[in-house]
């Protein structure tokens, strides 16, 4: 391998081609060379899912106030109050931004349209159909194709990040296209690697979602926070054999109605603001629902017209599956969804090693506390990501680009091994670190995990691929999300346990923070 390695140098590494990655890149392509580490093709992305909107008090009727209020309602007692202040009050200036790269917006006449979600206490999210994701993140790949100092390399998975001496130096990749390990050395390293969904059995994320920035980041020795608290979206498709298919909140925004097996609407006995309660509300009692029998969420009321024209994309997935939204019940389960927490940075996206910064869906910053608001996550990847641009750019003039000795790495053919350690774990987390959890169920979890660690562990001393080094990831974030669920004894937002079913007000942890603390290398090798 040694002669065919390749060394790169570059101002900004940006890992991960998201909202947060491209809002970056754009803004730091002012200041220098941009290189975006992507693992697939460069829409392949969580943003490029997203359905429901984002979030934003445009309605003269509405108010920051009202937006923050639910913010930290939803919360549950853990956002930084300074940090959701500053997105909120952001949150118009950012939709005007994305107007002018080219998102076109839903409108009625002269303003534009606003639906709602979940804890939303008005109507205050902007969207583009059922496919809002789907056109931000075409907006951003097409204007950052048009910036000659911006470079993206498809296929590229980062694997390691360069460190010594606590500085990050870049990050080490396996080019997947000539299976080929290269360096890339920068100024500024970003990860903006989305969230870590496919750690669970049933998820709303794509394939991408595999946790790899919040672990890499940890064996650097970057702080984690928060991580236990995962959000489980109430309402994904019910259908085993389909990849996960979403059926958005805005649903019932829209008057959509869950039903239980005898057809009855539930979620009055659960919560005042029915189904549209926040999440985390909606998916116990769904999960308490589904013990006795199917859950169907009901828009027959709607007509036909109506839902194919609001909800093209649903509408449509939903008829190739044999169902009409306008005249069936659609069957739903809950499934992993969002990651509250992750690595922990400031205000400005850095964390605690130098040159290394975090944003969007792989940070934690304090914005969504113990569960997120609906439609506040692309809010905060926008925000966060133009102000990390901004210190990133300054503090990168100060940094030498340097170039250090590649390690030696072995590649292997992926195979069969780590694809039944990745389902043996996706399945664990489901059952014991799911929706509803206890000591019993978390400790039970770590023994396998640990067992699943030491299995992946072995192989990847045989040689690493990309699936396999994606495994270790997951172990590794599955271990972090149950150990921390096993410290916070109590429950809170996302964080259900039934041996603590309250939330403790007196002993409670402010937050959960995650550092390693063995003398292990920082790399696989
Ligand atoms: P992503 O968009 O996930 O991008 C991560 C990037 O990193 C990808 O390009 C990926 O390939 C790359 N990557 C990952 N690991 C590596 C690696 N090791 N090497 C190289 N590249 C790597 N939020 C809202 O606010 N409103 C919504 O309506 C909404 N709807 C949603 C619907 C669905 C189905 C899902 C899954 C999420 C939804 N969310 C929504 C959440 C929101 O979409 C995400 O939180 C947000 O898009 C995350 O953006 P990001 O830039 O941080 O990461
Ligand atoms: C949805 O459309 O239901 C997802 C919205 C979100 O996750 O913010």
């Amino acid at each position: 391998m040694d002669s065919e390695r390749e060394h790169m140098k570059t101002d900004f590494l940006v890992i991960g081609s998201g909202i947060s990655g491209l809002n970056y890149s754009l803004k730091a392509a002012e200041c220098g060379e941009v290189t975006i580490v992507t693992k697939k093709k460069v829409m392949e992305s969580n943003t490029n899912y997203a359905q429901g909107g984002i979030a934003a008090a445009l309605d003269p009727l509405d108010s920051y106030d009202q937006h923050i209020q639910d913010t930290i309602v939803t919360g549950d007692g853990l956002c930084d109050k300074e940090v959701v202040e500053l997105v909120v009050k952001e949150a118009p200036e950012k939709i005007k931004e994305l107007m002018q790269l080219g998102v076109q917006f839903n409108r009625e006449e002269d303003r534009l349209s606003l639906t709602r979600e979940g804890g939303h206490s008005k109507r205050r999210i902007v969207f583009v159909g059922d496919s809002t994701g789907h056109a931000v993140e075409q907006a951003f790949v097409s204007n950052v194709k048009k910036r000659s100092n911006v470079h993206i390399l498809e296929g590229y998975f980062a694997f390691d990040l360069i460190i010594e001496n606590g500085r990050c130096y870049g990050a080490y990749c396996l080019n997947n296209y000539d299976q080929e390990f290269e360096a890339v050395y920068a100024k500024a390293t970003v990860m903006a690697t989305g969230g870590l969904g496919r750690v669970y059995e049933k998820t709303s994320n794509p394939e991408i979602a595999t946790g790899d920035g919040a672990a890499m980041a940890y064996r650097a020795g970057a702080e984690i926070e928060d991580i236990e608290f995962i959000q489980f979206h109430p309402t994904l498709l019910d259908k085993e054999e389909t990849e996960p298919f979403l059926i958005s909140e805005v649903v019932r925004g829209e008057g959509g109605i869950l039903r239980n097996w005898e057809g009855a609407p539930f979620m009055e006995k659960y919560h005042k603001m029915k189904d549209l309660a926040p999440r985390d509300t909606v998916t116990r009692a769904i999960i308490a629902e589904l013990e006795k029998g199917p859950v169907f969420l009901d828009l027959t009321t709607k007509k036909k017209q109506f839902l194919e024209e609001r909800f093209p994309t649903i509408y449509k997935r939903l008829k190739d599956y044999g169902i009409s939204m306008h005249r069936d019940f659609i069957p739903i389960i809950p499934a992993a969804h969002y990651a509250c927490g992750g690595v922990k940075t400031d205000l400005n996206g850095r964390t605690n090693i130098d040159g290394l910064y975090a944003i969007g869906e792989v940070s934690r910053t304090g914005l969504h506390g113990a569960n997120r608001l609906a439609s506040n996550s692309l809010l905060g990847c926008l925000v966060f990501s133009l102000r990390t641009a901004d210190a990133s750019a300054k503090e990168a003039e100060k940094r030498n680009n340097v170039e250090k000795k590649i390690p030696e790495f072995r590649l292997s053919d992926p195979g069969e091994p780590e694809e039944g350690l990745r389902r043996k774990l996706r399945s664990l987390m489901w059952k014991k670190v799911g929706v509803i959890r206890n000591g019993t169920t978390l400790q039970e979890a770590m023994r396998e995990l640990q067992k699943i660690d030491k299995e992946g562990t072995r192989l990847t001393t045989e040689g690493i691929n990309e699936r396999r080094i994606e495994l270790r990831n997951m172990t590794t974030v599955a271990e972090l999300i149950t150990k921390a669920a096993l410290i916070r004894t109590e429950s809170r937002g996302t964080h259900y346990r039934t041996d603590y079913p309250r939330k403790d007000d007196i002993n409670w942890r402010r937050s959960i923070k995650l550092t390693k603390t063995s003398s292990k290398s920082n790399t696989y090798i």
